[in-house]
């Protein structure tokens, strides 16, 4: 069953495709604003406890349900679920439980991905822009740039295609000469790169006024505020680290069932939260946050979605050479997201091929079709409102991004924790490894803690989304800003259907 499905390459090849996969514009892009917005230090601590508790944990349990899959042919993790959970329910109840997380992880990936292509479009975008000069003029505001960018659907929406289009391409190309070919020259690039722009981010002397400096940036983000500690900021450091691991969306069990089955899993897995952490922290955390504290004080750095594209083109307009530097750094930044992306898109040509029995190319152009489909309308919110507000991409990725990948989580840990079963789940995790899980891990963190603080979590952010509105169909926007609301429930409507086709596939 099993022998027609490819391998990885080579360890390399696997360690930078699972950090391709993990690290993305999570790193660059979301965290150094969701850092902003939750108050900085008030952030890390949850942050750094939802790392342990959660990312690490779940990681473990999801290579280990990726290389289990694979072992009997599937690629999905509906299929891998109903597997476990059998184990313990029987084929029927284990197979609701595989439909229900098999259309949740359709769902995360498609809506993911419906705002997440847009953002690596403004990558490239912006790599083109750097190159033609199209910021350096300091008449204009990089804001300014930015909103004009996206409100111009022949260039947003233009480069998103192109996006769109190398992806399919890439993924047509299969794992080894595809996504790892990718990854190998991609990620070591991406390292080197991020350092030397963390040497410049440092060494910058504020424009405007003297007491905003890359350290004071540093500072807000590395000096704990207790006192501002709540569950809206843990909860969304919690969705942080799911997003940025890649966590409950089904892709690091795709990649892990391209394993063979008895290659390591628990020093993998712990080196590719280690090169994401990294790049999140260090890299991520040493770039837009102090550029836009020195040029934009502690105010502009909470710019939300944009901090990226806002910030940093400031210091380009500086730099000796910054065009050419602009250039490459937004096209590192976009092969960032795009090792994200393969892996994205690599799930429903998976799910394609697996389900159908339909060759890879043609998975790739369906995929593509479907994908330049569910994301049109985010793509075209700010040029049809002429706002740069973009609700609707908020929207989505507080509910995808902070909420649904959680529950798929927790569901995860509950499979593999108390229906799979300690013995067979030991055994399948540390088969092959070069470091191994302890039977008191298992018990005390992956049966206990972790699905604990999860639903804990659960519990607390849904009382917080019920009190903000989220669950209400007329939204909290109504008050303030009735032009936007529209969009709000564009993009629950987006959120329905998704997860009604992700129902109908659960059980096809
Ligand atoms: N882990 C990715 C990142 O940090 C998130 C991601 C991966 C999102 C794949 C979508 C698809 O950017
Ligand atoms: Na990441």
């Amino acid at each position: 069953m099993a022998e027609n499905r490819e391998n990885w390459g080579s360890k390399l090849g696997l360690i930078l495709a699972m950090a391709g996969n993990a690290i993305g514009l999570g790193n660059f892009w979301r965290f150094p604003y969701q850092v902003a917005e939750n108050g900085g230090g008030a952030f890390m601590l949850p942050y750094f406890a939802a790392l342990l508790v959660l990312g690490i944990p779940l990681m473990y349990v999801e290579w280990m349900q990726g290389r289990y899959g694979g072992k009997y042919g599937h690629g999905t993790v509906g299929c891998m679920t109903y597997l476990q959970a059998k184990e313990k329910l029987g084929h029927s109840s284990a197979a609701i439980i595989g439909a229900l997380v098999g259309m949740l992880v359709f769902s995360v990936t498609t809506l993911v991905n419906s705002y997440y292509t847009q953002i690596i479009g403004w990558t490239l975008g912006y790599s083109y822009l750097s190159l033609i000069g199209g910021y350096m003029d300091t008449a204009r505001s990089t804001g300014e740039v930015f909103a004009s960018y996206i409100q111009n659907p022949g260039m947003s929406i233009t480069f998103w295609v192109i996006a769109l289009a190398l992806l399919a391409f890439a993924l047509s190309r299969g794992v080894q000469k595809g996504i790892e070919a990718w990854a190998k020259i991609m990620m070591p690039l991406l390292y080197v790169l991020g350092f030397i722009l963390i040497i410049r981010a440092l060494t910058l002397g504020s424009p405007v006024n003297p007491d905003w400096s890359p350290i004071k940036g540093l500072d807000y983000l590395w000096s704990p505020k207790w006192n501002e500690l709540n569950w809206q900021s843990a909860l969304a450091a919690a969705g942080q680290i799911f997003f940025t691991l890649s966590l409950g969306m089904g892709i690091i069990q795709n990649y892990a069932s391209y394993l063979k089955p008895d290659e390591d899993i628990v020093l993998s897995a712990t080196t590719t939260v280690f090169l994401n952490e990294f790049a999140e922290v260090i890299l991520g955390g040493s770039i837009a946050i102090p550029i836009a504290f020195t040029f934009l004080g502690p105010e502009g750095i909470e710019s939300g979605v944009g901090l990226s594209f806002i910030a940093l083109p400031n210091v380009f307009r500086m730099m000796p050479g910054g065009q050419f530097f602009g250039a490459f750094w937004f096209l590192v930044l976009f092969f960032a997201g795009f090792t994200s992306a393969i892996a994205m898109y690599n799930y429903l040509i998976a799910m394609l091929e697996e389900d159908l029995n339909l060759p890879r190319k043609a998975g790739a152009v369906i995929v593509f079709s479907f994908y330049i489909l569910v994301g049109l309308p985010t793509a075209l919110e700010p040029y049809l409102t002429k706002t740069a507000e973009l609700v609707f991409l908020t929207e989505l990725d507080n509910w995808v991004g902070n909420y649904f990948l959680v529950v798929v989580g927790l569901i995860e840990a509950l499979v593999v924790g108390w229906l799979f079963g300690e013995k067979k789940a030991l055994e399948e995790l540390n088969r092959g490894g070069y470091w191994k899980v302890s039977s008191a891990f298992f018990n005390f963190m992956i049966k206990f803690i972790t699905p604990l603080s999860i639903a804990i979590l659960l519990v607390f952010s849904t009382r917080s989304y019920i009190k903000d509105g989220y669950f209400k169909w007329i939204p909290r926007f109504v008050e303030n800003m009735p032009e936007l609301v529209p969009w709000v429930q564009g993009a629950r409507v987006l959120l329905f259907v998704i997860l009604a086709i992700g129902f109908i596939e659960a059980y096809y």
